[in-house]
Order: C-alpha cells, then structure tokens, then sequence
C-alpha cells in the first residue's frame, strides 16, 4: 500500500506514522525529518532547507520533489509499499507524485485548528527515536518512554514560527485536501481524540482497504 498522511503542521502526522509503521511494516518517510537530517549534517540541501524551515515557510518544490523522487526509487519502497508523511504540501509537488506513483490511500487527520498551537509549543521529540510528546504530560522528564533517550524542543516550535506554519497549511497545503477527494483517495479521521483513539479509526480504514 502507498500512503500520503495529510494534516495541518501538529495534526499528529508523526505520531500516527510510528503506529502505521509497526502494525504494517512500511518505511516512514518523512520530508521533515530527511531534511532536519540535512540540516544537522549541514549539507548543501540543508543549508537551504534551514532558511525556509526556521521561518516557517515551505522549503521550494523543485529540491523537495527530487529528494522524494530518489526516496522512493530505493528498495524498501518497492516491497510493501510506504507512508509519506509530510509530503506532498503543494498543488505541483502532488502533480509529480501523479506522474510517477500510483497512490492508494491519502489519510487526512483533521484536528481543529485552536488545539495545534499548544500541541506544538509543547511537543518535545526524543533525540534517537523521533518519538513526540507533549510536555504536559512529561511530569518534568526528559526521557524518552520508549527507548530512553534524551528529549529535545524543535527550533521551529515556537509561536512566531508556528503562526507562519499554520498560515503556509491553509494557503498551500489545505487545497490538496479537495485535490485527492476529487480522485477518490481521500479518507478523513478526526485527529482530537487521545492518540490511540486516533490510531483505531486509521487502522478500521487500512483495513477496509486492505481486504
Ligand atoms: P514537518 O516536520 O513535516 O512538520 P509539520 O508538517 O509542520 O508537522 P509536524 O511534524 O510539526 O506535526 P505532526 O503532524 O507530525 O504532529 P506530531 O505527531 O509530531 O515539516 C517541517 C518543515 O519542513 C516544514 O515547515 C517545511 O518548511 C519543511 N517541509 C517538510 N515537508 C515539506 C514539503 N513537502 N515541501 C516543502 N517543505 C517541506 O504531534 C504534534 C504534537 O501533538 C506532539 O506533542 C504530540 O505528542 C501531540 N499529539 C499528537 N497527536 C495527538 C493527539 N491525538 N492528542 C493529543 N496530542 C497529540
Ligand atoms: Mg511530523
């Protein structure tokens, strides 16, 4: 199965991914975290990833299209399918997946727009994992449950970047929410329950899908 996970910057996107990952056993690929992994090793890619991503905005089509492009040509894709997360966010970038993917499912997790300020003021993500929390519900640790390891704020959650974030959603990235209901792919689950309850609507609808 190949598929897009679609929501709003903090709609829970990498949260649900990690369980779509270990109940079907597909790569997660997320455009955000390939291209915070140019940033740290300072490549070229992520020398200009950094000047779009810390000010909110999206980084150009042209350099993420072809960082997808060569992502999906590797043999992991070619088994048992993928999940992309965070990817496509534009109108053209979804025009070249058209042209060379065939798309089976786009997941939209549809939070109210009032809950993701706080969602990603206070997400804290762990170092090694990639697994997120929320600060609330850390009690002071900063530890990660899972695999123990140390937890981290990213740069660009902070109100000022998350405004522009959110701004950047219903401008660019929101429109392909009609985009894939017009093909038929489109499968909405509400993403305000406990991430779990989310999780149980996603699985009801792979399934389906699957039989
Ligand atoms: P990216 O890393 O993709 O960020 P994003 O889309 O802004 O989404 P987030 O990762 O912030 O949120 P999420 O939906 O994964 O939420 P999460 O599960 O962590 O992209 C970063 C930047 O890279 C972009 O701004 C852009 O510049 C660039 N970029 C990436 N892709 C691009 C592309 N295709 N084109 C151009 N540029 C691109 O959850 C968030 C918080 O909520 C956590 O604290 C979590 O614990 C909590 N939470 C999750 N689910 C629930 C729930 N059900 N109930 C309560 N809390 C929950
Ligand atoms: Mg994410």
């Amino acid at each position: 199965m190949n598929i897009i996970l679609l929501g709003a910057p903090g709609a829970g996107k990498g949260t649900q991914a990690s369980r779509i990952t270990e109940t079907y056993g597909m790569p997660h690929i997320s455009t955000g975290d390939i291209f915070r992994a140019h940033m740290k090793a300072e490549t070229p890619v992520g020398i200009i990833a950094k000047s779009y991503i810390d000010k909110g905005q999206l980084v150009p089509d042209d350099i993420t299209c072809e960082i997808v492009e060569s992502r999906l040509a590797q043999d992991d894709c070619r088994k048992n399918g993928y999940m992309l997360d965070g990817f496509p966010r534009t109108i053209p970038q979804a025009e070249m997946l058209d042209g060379i993917e065939q798309i089976d499912a786009v997941i939209n997790i549809d939070v109210d727009m009032s809950l993701l300020m706080d969602r990603l003021c206070g997400r804290r993500v762990c170092k090694s994992c990639g697994e997120s929390y929320h600060v609330s519900r850390l009690n002071g640790s900063n530890t990660c449950e899972k695999c123990g390891g140390e937890l981290f704020q990213r740069k660009d959650d902070n109100p000022e970047t998350v405004s522009s974030r959110l701004q950047v959603y219903t401008a660019q990235t929101a429109p392909l929410i009609a985009y894939y209901t017009k093909k038929g792919l489109l499968i909405n689950v509400q993403g305000g329950g406990t991430p779990d309850e989310v999780f149980v609507q996603v699985r009801e609808k792979l399934d389906a899908l699957n039989k």
